[in-house]
């Protein structure tokens, strides 16, 4: 692999690749303006191709010209966008128009810092309408191109932390030609959305393969780095651990929710009283309780922070509902009903205690 590509080497690659494969047919394609470049990115930032396809023709019907647009009714935009989604993009949209008509005399500015100060236009975004419809130098980061340059630069991190965002920014930056930009900020999207696509990209026929640092590890699904998870919240639980004649109740989990259908324990809240709980719960007699070390587990969406308390039963009611979810173990035989990973260790551990003379 060549390690240091260059520029003007990376810009040929895309840029052939473009002339072949590159899309050059869309409607906004067509009699390129800055307005409907700019509408067309609005639309474009969170809907694919073809479902925006036919709304960007009856909006440039409706809306010819950005004058159009500024003076028509919200509710008319918003119709309009009825199916597109993500409405706010509408709002902006018709917001932006009136501060072009009002404090720009209709014009679009062609500096990407006054572009990027109106409604809806981020620094990419901008990039995107000054490159595509002026074809003049301006880089862009959408997803697409997150996700082609982390890849062949071997980026990593998450592309939301401002550090990371910085060092594809500088690529993009560097790697953007001064010629042919407009061609080039389209390559670089259809690139990411018809080679180098998330789940499985097409390394095969990919333009970049040759200088692509994660096609060479052969790791491209691992860029752009994900979000850091936020912390799981903790839940708090007693486990109650009733004994009984050497044996342990057992309570069958709903089928939902966490081990569904499997044999657990009794639980309840860690400001519950045990004893009591149980007294009250089966109408028996509770002679001891004894509280255990507390074990975590941990699932995907939260840790469950285990209070195991040994219940020591001196009368249990004669009767026992038939419905009931329960069931008396033995400690000592093997268990063959399906347990829960905490109950499991809980039971053999226990079963070890028990055997332990006093
Ligand atoms: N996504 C965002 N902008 C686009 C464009 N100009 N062409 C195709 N997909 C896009
Ligand atoms: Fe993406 Fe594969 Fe091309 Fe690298 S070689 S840019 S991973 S498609």
């Amino acid at each position: 692999m060549e390690h240091s590509i260059s520029c003007s080497q990376f810009q040929q690659r895309v840029l052939k690749w473009f002339d072949k494969e590159g899309r050059k047919d869309l409607p906004w394609q067509h009699d390129i303006t800055a307005y409907r470049v700019w509408v067309s990115e609005i639309m474009l930032q969170q809907t694919q191709v073809n479902t925006v396809i036919p709304y960007f023709i009856r909006f440039m019907q409706k809306f010819p010209q950005v004058h159009d647009l500024a003076n028509a009714k919200l509710d008319e935009v918003l119709h309009l966008w009825t199916g597109l989604g993500y409405y706010a993009r509408a709002r902006n949209l018709h917001r932006t128009a009136n501060i072009i008509v009002e404090n720009y005399g209709g014009e679009f500015p062609k500096d990407v810092d006054q572009l990027s100060q109106l409604p809806g236009i981020g620094r990419s975004t901008a990039g995107a309408i000054l490159s595509i419809s002026h074809d003049t130098y301006a880089p862009i980061l959408d997803g697409n191109v997150k996700r082609v340059l982390s890849r062949v630069f071997a980026i990593p991190g998450w592309p939301g932390d401002l550090s990371v965002a910085k060092k594809l920014w500088d690529i993009a930056e560097h790697y953007t030609p001064h010629k042919r930009s407009r061609d080039y900020t389209q390559a670089m999207m259809d690139l990411g959305a018809m080679v180098c696509t998330r789940t499985k990209p097409s390394c095969s026929i990919c333009p970049l393969q040759k200088f692509c640092q994660a096609y060479e590890m052969k790791n491209p699904q691992e860029y752009p780095g994900k979000k850091p998870r936020k912390s799981l919240p903790i839940r708090v639980k007693q486990f109650l651990i009733l004994i009984h004649k050497n044996k342990v109740l057992l309570e069958n989990r709903p089928q939902s929710g966490i081990w569904g259908g499997l044999w657990s324990l009794p639980e309840c809240d860690l400001n519950t009283q045990p004893k009591e709980y149980c007294e009250q719960l089966f109408s028996c007699k509770i002679a001891s309780t004894e509280n255990l070390p507390v074990t975590r587990h941990t699932f995907s969406h939260f840790h469950l922070d285990i209070n195991p308390v040994i219940l020591t039963v001196q009368r249990w009611p004669a009767q026992v509902k038939e419905n009931d979810p329960y069931c008396w173990i033995d400690t000592d035989a093997p268990i063959e009903l399906g347990l829960s990973a905490p109950v499991k260790q809980l039971l053999q551990q226990l079963n070890g205690n028990l055997r332990t003379p006093l």
